[in-house]
């Protein structure tokens, strides 16, 4: 413990550690250690964003990926997956219907769909923007040049997540097919910084072949980085793909990853993710408790709900828009904390 809570205490004083302490603040991780770094990522984030969660209103666009990455129930190989691709009038429709349930930020996502090139998209962005001024648009759609990242920021669009997936290049190779490229998504991260977007990275907590050392590397990266997002989530298997055997990520470790995360940046805005709520019925709310201060709604149309796939048993596929709204709120004041549906931009104190 002795050690331990050494670690925490530099982690909390310099936001920072070295590779091998990142390691073993993992590696060593206990209950007790858990709740200190839970209290600290509390006080932490309080001091910034105080208790307001910031709602995303998720559009998931089509589930049609040209990728085959090996955990990803929407990958191009899963024949069983049911496709849809949403028109860019019912996208429209979508953002038009949250904006009356309060959402000031949409996120656009999906599989990587040649459909949405950069006229089709860029023209959906632009017309969201133009009818709703004071919204900020996230797109979370993949990789793509330099140029096309470019256009959409010129059409009006904010932000990008794009789940850096692991910082271990060797790690990389064992979840994706050989065709795609660490190199080249951390090259997007870079593109997209530089273009002036808010930018996300993450990471799925868990995923097979992951160790405490590519975690560790993993915080490396967020600590140089310092993306003003950050999606962490567990990994959860997906019965029709090459990992449906492994087993899912867990609750523990997630928690105990957002609150090293929320130390290392204070400011990174933290959702408590769909993912975590379905490992766990209390997940999202424990992940707030743990330094979290995002949680995205889904406003996708029922109809396609289901099929936006990415794992198994995936929550809110049921729910309109308005419920899982609500639900949210509940579930947000249940703990002692507000949604804000305000645009929730990155906090650089
Ligand atoms: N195509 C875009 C991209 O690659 O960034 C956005 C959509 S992609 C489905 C969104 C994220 O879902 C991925 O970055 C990945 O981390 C996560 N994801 C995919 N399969 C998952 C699984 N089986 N369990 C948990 N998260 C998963
Ligand atoms: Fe979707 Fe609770 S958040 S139903």
């Amino acid at each position: 413990m002795q050690k331990i809570s050494g670690l925490i205490e530099k982690l909390a004083a310099g936001n920072s550690l070295s590779l091998s302490e990142y390691e073993s603040l993992i590696e060593n991780r206990n209950d007790e250690a858990a709740k200190i770094l839970r209290g600290l990522a509390v006080e932490t984030r309080q001091k910034i964003y105080g208790r307001e969660v910031y709602v995303r209103g998720l559009i998931e666009i089509s589930n049609i990926c040209k990728n085959d990455c090996f955990y990803c129930g929407i990958r191009h190989s899963n024949k069983n997956c049911d496709r849809y691709r949403l028109t860019p009038e019912e996208i429209l429709e979508c953002s038009s219907e949250g904006y009356e349930l309060g959402f000031r930020t949409f996120v656009l996502q999906g599989g990587e769909d040649n459909f949405f090139n950069d006229e089709v998209l860029g023209s959906i962005v632009s017309k969201i923007k133009s009818q709703h001024p004071d919204c900020a648009v996230t797109l979370s759609l993949g990789e793509r040049s330099f140029k096309s990242y470019a256009y959409l920021k010129s059409c009006g669009a904010d932000r990008y997540l794009l789940r850096h997936e692991t910082a271990s290049k060797e790690h990389y190779k064992k979840l994706h097919p050989a065709e795609m490229s660490w190199d080249n998504r951390i090259k997007c991260l870079q593109d997209l910084r530089s273009l002036g977007y808010q930018v996300g990275c993450g990471f799925m907590v868990g995923s097979p072949f992951q160790s405490n050392k590519t975690l560790a590397e993993d915080l490396k990266f967020i600590e140089e980085f310092k993306p003003e997002m950050c999606g962490i989530g567990p990994f959860i298997p997906h019965k029709d793909t090459p990992f449906k055997n492994f087993s899912a990520g867990t609750l523990e470790l997630t928690c105990y990853l957002l609150s090293v995360i929320r130390l290392i940046h204070p400011p990174v805005l933290l959702p408590a993710t769909t993912a975590l709520g379905t490992i766990n019925p209390m997940g999202r709310e424990l992940g707030i408790l743990a330094g979290a201060n995002v949680v995205m709604p889904n406003l996708s149309p029922l109809s396609v709900r289901k099929k936006y796939e990415l794992y198994d048993n995936k929550i809110c596929t049921g729910e309109e828009s308005a419920q899982c709204k609500n639900c949210l709120a509940n579930r947000m004041k249940k703990i002692g904390y507000e949604i804000v549906t305000s645009r929730g931009d990155f906090k650089n104190f």
